[in-house]
């Protein structure tokens, strides 16, 4: 049987660098990425559309089961079609994340993506963004990274990353927001965000976007 293709796991809470980072390393190798958040994202998205009750589980996870998603690789990362149609900004909105991790609480939901998550794993490689990506993903991934920094410095870079697309959005807000979904994502109880145990953990609240892809980027020239 050929051996499975190599994984880089990319782990860590909202507005670590994780996308960015995920995105010029997976270029820098040339291999396949995996965005999960937007599998959890566009599962929000496509609830919302069909007018499901977020409380109703039997029914998200029906929306999880069928849907009708296309991951294409783009410039900027990947372009997201939910049922053929371009989703890729409506799905980036803070209300959609904040959905997004509501979902991300159901136990049926991640069980019903995980197929669709570890079938990204092909030649010549992939890298991984998300929470559980090194715990309950890929847990044989051959290097495991957990990307974090302080809330104030990741809310600071959300905010910039809004304001350059044009979304106005209030700092204190932003750090709230996020400082609430930290929570929800560390105390659920399925697939809890934390840092594997054979995890690096990077805190890139003084790092560069350049030092960390070359730190993460050292760490794999020294297995691959
Ligand atoms: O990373 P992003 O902000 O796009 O993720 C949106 C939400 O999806 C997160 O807040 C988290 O609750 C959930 N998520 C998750 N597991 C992943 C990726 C994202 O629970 N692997």
């Amino acid at each position: 049987m050929a051996a499975a293709s190599p994984v880089i796991t990319v782990d860590g809470p909202g507005g670590a660098g994780k996308g960015t980072i995920s995105g010029l390393l997976a270029c820098r190798l040339g291999w396949n990425l995996l965005d999960s958040g937007a599998m959890y994202r566009v599962t929000a998205l496509a609830a919302t559309k069909k007018g499901v009750d977020f409380a109703d589980i039997a029914a998200i996870t029906d929306v999880a089961h069928g849907l009708d998603v296309v991951f294409a690789p783009c410039d900027e990362g990947v372009s997201v079609f939910l049922s053929g149609q371009d989703v890729s900004s409506e799905i980036r909105t803070e209300a959609c994340g904040e959905l997004a991790s509501r979902v991300a609480t159901v136990g049926a939901v991640r069980d019903a993506l995980l197929e669709r998550q570890r079938a990204f794993q092909v030649a010549p490689g992939l890298v991984a963004d998300g929470r559980d990506m090194g715990t309950v993903v890929f847990p044989s991934a051959e290097l495991k990274i957990y990307l974090t920094a302080s809330a104030e410095e990741r809310a600071k870079r959300r905010h910039k990353q809004l304001i350059d697309k044009g979304i106005s959005v209030n700092l204190a807000r932003l750090l709230e927001d996020i400082t609430e979904r930290d929570e929800r994502d560390i105390n659920r109880e399925v697939a809890p965000l934390k840092p594997a145990e054979d995890a690096v953990v990077v805190d890139t609240t003084v790092l560069s976007i350049d030092e960390v892809v070359a730190l993460v980027s050292d760490l794999w020239g020294k297995i691959g």
